[in-house]
């Protein structure tokens, strides 16, 4: 009995990767994963911050961790990331794909520039690290579990977010037709949708007037904590959620059911 949990939902022997683990919610996701028990690469462009965080979570929780310098956009620091992962614990089996970007525009006055970047980021590196991943455990001839970080705003849309909100609708409707294609292989591809959490990405909306109201109209009236994604995303990434892929799972205090 005292074993259930760390049976149903632990991650002990398995290799786990968060790309965009320098900060925020892919750093809260990295020491949940290595609290679980996997050994965890972290992998980001902030090389310097990803080796401090690295080795801090080995020292807390006494799981093997590894940075490795990770830039979703281009695809060969994509391949070249797995490979250190790979040489130093095996087969990557859980991927927190949570690297993302976002660029606060009026729709008709975003310029091409921000689009592309936003888009090259938030969808497409996704797709890389997807892909890459997906590629390695079925050659492995092993099943997993890929998360890719989405957005309450890819379930519905809020103002100055166009292309944030494009792309993270794209990343739904990636991860429902990789679940179909890869479902034979044992692998698994879920979303998770947070709702409003507190880091760099919107520290500053947050603390504005605007944000600070939209806050209070939420049902919460507050924005999530970050240990508040930890159980869904553990979750997801074990062999408890082993019939669960496709989803798109919100973590938002019903945020995204309400209207404004
Ligand atoms: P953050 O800014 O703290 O983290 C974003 C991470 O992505 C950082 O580690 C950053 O270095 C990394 N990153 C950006 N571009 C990259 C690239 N080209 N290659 C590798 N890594 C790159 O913000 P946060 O909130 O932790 O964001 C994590 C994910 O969660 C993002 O995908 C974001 O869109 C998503 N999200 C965040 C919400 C929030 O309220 N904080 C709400 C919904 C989704």
């Amino acid at each position: 009995m005292s074993n259930y949990l760390v049976d149903t939902f632990g991650l002990e022997g398995k290799v786990a990767l968060v790309a965009g683990a320098s900060s925020g919610i892919g750093a809260q996701f990295a020491k949940a994963l290595a609290k679980a028990g996997a050994k965890v690469v972290l992998g980001a462009r902030r090389v310097d911050r990803i080796e401090a965080l690295a080795a801090s979570i080995a020292d807390e929780t006494g799981s093997k961790t590894l940075a490795v310098a990770l830039d979703v956009t281009d695809r060969k620091s994509v391949v070249a990331a797995f490979d250190k992962a790979e040489e130093a614990f095996g087969t990557v089996t859980v991927v927190c794909n949570n690297a993302g970007i976002a660029i606060p525009n009026w729709s008709l006055e975003e310029s091409e520039d921000d689009w592309d970047k936003t888009m090259n980021t938030n969808l497409k590196g996704m797709w890389h690290v997807a892909q890459e991943s997906g590629k390695r455990m079925v050659a492995a001839g092993v099943g997993g579990s890929i998360i890719n970080t989405a957005s309450i705003l890819g379930l519905g849309v809020g103002g100055m977010q166009t292309s944030y909100a494009t792309s993270k609708a794209g990343v739904l409707h990636m991860t429902r037709s990789m679940a179909t294609e890869l479902q034979r292989f044992g692998i698994r591809v879920n979303a998770i949708c947070p709702g409003y959490f507190k880091t760099e990405i919107n520290d500053e909306f947050l603390e504005t007037e605007l944000g600070q109201n939209m806050l209070k109209r939420s049902p919460a009236r507050r924005a999530g904590r970050l240990e508040e994604l930890e159980a869904p995303m553990l979750m997801l990434a074990s062999d408890a959620a082993s019939f669960v892929t496709g989803v798109a799972l919100p973590v938002d205090g019903a945020h995204s059911v309400t209207l404004p």
